[in-house]
């Protein structure tokens, strides 16, 4: 990988120049609003990727947001990776506390980041991590040192669940066989410790409605002798943990697998500073589910939390009002066994037996997915391993994330093909927050470290055989 080596070094410029374009573009796919930009970004990724060298790149539309293939084939009999990624990106409010405007990207330096950091919204999550490998690809075929076939599926609609993949993977398995898949939309420790997330969790997302009067009632005239919708929600949510930030859920924890002693012991060896965490996002005493840390709270353990809820008068002023309705939605994160199905039914049977008769209740339930986990003995993993260790010169620790990318546990399921997430962000990089960023060091250190990816997976993959 000389020579790839050679040119990734002189080419950092034209890298970067790719990830601000990209970055101007606000491909939210959230929000219909966006849906020319949308076109646009996926437009400007098939660009990329022809000027990287790939063939038969198509932009192919979908029910919603296009899915972006390309490939390169050098060789059948030789293994095949498949890169996994995405371009839509997360709404950018609340705008206002923007430092810089979300789609204009800057480069500023921060502590993280002393040698600089790419603001804008999507920088970590997930254009510049996916970026990386289409500039490590650029260069190796370049370079004439690409030791394998390679595939690229970079889809619009990982934000909001990856509605339109599943289709699009079960009717294209023979288009997109492959050995192994390669993403980098997770975080590592920090910038002198190389980590490789092992599992991901589960999601089950839904929104809950709770209607009382059949309109809003003056709260004096009425108020104490009829049910308050926003009341009842409150105290029903704030039943679902007990004392001890355990899930009062009957059934909840039923497949959730226990971990021995042993592999909590070897979990919690990760470096975690508690100080440090702390003081990043302003809290003063952590918070969750007690006999757990922090480390096996977000990776190892179920949880539920509110993501938004409103009802009755928000503007300004005051108005006395009994509200008719209130809402919420509510995630959570699931692990090992759990399915998100039977979690929404459990869910959704407890929700609606908290409720007292003076109210209606509704849960609507949103996207979910499973879990997913990479074995640390698979080669994928190792050749992973070996990479980074190479580029970063100290060893590697396997990490369990407490985000979710469901379409993992998908590819194993229809393709039969493991994953490996092999991400180069920091946790505080501000995903999905204002103000996103992400290092300049981990953007070139990513494209450093992907085509020794690929030169150790070839070798292993052969010799296995
Ligand atoms: N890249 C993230 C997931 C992630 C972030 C994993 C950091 C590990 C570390 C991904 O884009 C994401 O945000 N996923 C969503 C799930 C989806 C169904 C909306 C999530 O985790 O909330
Ligand atoms: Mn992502
Ligand atoms: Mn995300």
């Amino acid at each position: 990988m000389k020579n790839t080596q050679a040119y990734i070094n002189t080419h950092q410029n034209e890298f970067l120049e790719d990830l601000k374009n990209l970055l101007s573009i606000p491909s939210v796919s959230a929000d219909p609003h966006f849906k020319k930009d949308m076109v646009a970004a996926a437009k400007a990724t098939a660009q990329l990727l022809k000027g990287a060298g790939l063939r038969k790149v198509k932009v192919n539309k979908t029910k919603g947001h296009p899915i972006i293939y390309g490939e390169r084939i050098i060789d059948k009999k030789l293994p095949t990776v498949l890169i996994y990624g995405h371009y839509d990106v997360q709404p950018a409010d609340p705008i206002e506390l923007w430092e810089s405007p979300p789609f204009e990207p800057i480069i500023k330096k921060t502590k993280s980041h002393p040698q600089g950091a790419i603001f804008a919204r999507g920088a970590a999550d997930d254009k510049g991590q996916f970026l990386m490998h289409v500039q490590a690809v650029k260069a190796m075929i370049v370079s004439k040192e690409l030791p394998c076939n390679v595939k690229f599926m970079i889809e619009g609609e990982e934000e909001v669940g990856s509605i339109h993949l599943g289709d699009f993977v079960k009717s294209n398995k023979k288009m997109l066989a492959s050995d192994v898949i390669l993403i980098s939309d997770t975080s590592i420790l920090n910038n002198k410790t190389p980590s490789i997330t092992i599992g991901l969790r589960g999601l089950s997302y839904v929104e809950v409605e709770v209607t009382g009067p059949n309109r809003d009632l003056h709260s004096g005239v009425y108020g104490g002798a009829v049910a308050n919708p926003i009341n009842i929600l409150t105290k029903m949510i704030a039943s679902l943990h007990d004392e001890n930030n355990h899930i009062t859920i009957p059934g909840f924890y039923d497949d959730v697998k226990a971990f021995s002693a042993k592999d909590r012991a070897a979990l919690n060896k990760a470096p975690f500073a508690e100080a440090k965490y702390k003081k990043e996002i302003g809290i003063r005493e952590l918070h969750g589910e007690k006999g757990y840390t922090t480390i096996e709270r977000v990776g190892i353990r179920p949880t539920l939390d509110v993501n938004g809820i409103w009802g009755g008068y928000i503007g300004e002023g005051a108005k006395t009002v009994l509200p008719s309705k209130a809402y919420a939605k509510i995630s959570m994160r699931l692990v090992s066994n759990q399915n998100p199905k039977k979690i929404t039914q459990l869910f959704t049977k407890h929700f609606k037996s908290l409720a007292p008769k003076s109210v209606k209740v509704k849960v609507n339930p949103h996207h979910g997915g499973d879990a997913a986990v990479t074995p640390i003995d698979s080669i994928e993993y190792q050749a992973a391993a070996k990479a980074l260790e190479t580029t970063f010169r100290k060893e590697v620790i396997p990490q369990m994330s407490g985000g979710s990318i469901p379409i993992v546990a998908l590819f194993s399921k229809v393709l039969k093909v493991n994953t490996v997430l092999m991400g180069f962000g920091l946790d505080s990089d501000a995903i999905h927050s204002p103000n996103e960023h992400y290092g300049l060091f981990n953007f070139y250190k990513g494209i450093e470290t992907i085509p020794y990816f690929f030169e150790n997976y070839v070798k292993m993959k052969i010799n296995n055989h």
